[in-house]
């Protein structure tokens, strides 16, 4: 991308959350009502969205952000920038990764930036390792 191209730091992570609530459409939460959509951009300059997909056995339920990082790890991506959160719930609502997500997360980017906020005004901007501290990690055999 050319200087030209370039769009500031706090534009993009604005851009990345908009994206994230346009998703919040495709949310299946027939259960809790509680609509959340990811938007995760990749090194490459990609971005794959991801939703809340529930489940009538409610432990099968799949969170927003770790559906974007499936759908990209399984197109070959490995290496990510930021990802931002957006909740449709009754009230205006932070929606902060479920520890699950932190460690799905915390695997393939520790220092990933972390969007979320009750709205594109009200954004907090937090590195993963902020919230999840000395997460688990085996060593690797290959990337
Ligand atoms: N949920 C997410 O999608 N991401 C999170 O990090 C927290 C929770 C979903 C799961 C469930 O469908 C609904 O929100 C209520 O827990």
């Amino acid at each position: 991308m050319g200087a030209g191209n370039d769009i500031g730091y706090e534009e993009m992570m604005v851009s990345l959350y908009d994206m994230a609530v346009k998703a919040t459409a495709n949310a299946y939460a027939p259960f809790s009502g509680f609509r959340v959509g990811a938007a995760l951009l990749a090194e490459s300059g990609r971005v794959y969205s991801g939703v809340n997909v529930e489940n009538s056995s409610y432990g099968a339920t799949i969170c927003a952000e770790r559906t974007a990082f499936v759908k990209a790890i399984s197109e070959g991506e490995r290496r990510f920038v930021a990802i931002a959160i957006a909740a449709d719930a009754e009230e205006p609502t932070e929606s902060l990764p479920c520890g699950i997500c932190r460690q799905f997360m915390y695997e393939f980017a520790p220092d990933i930036y972390v969007i979320t906020g009750k709205d594109r005004d009200h954004l907090n901007v937090r590195k993963l390792e902020e919230l999840l501290p000395l997460g688990f990690v085996l060593d690797k055999q290959e990337v």
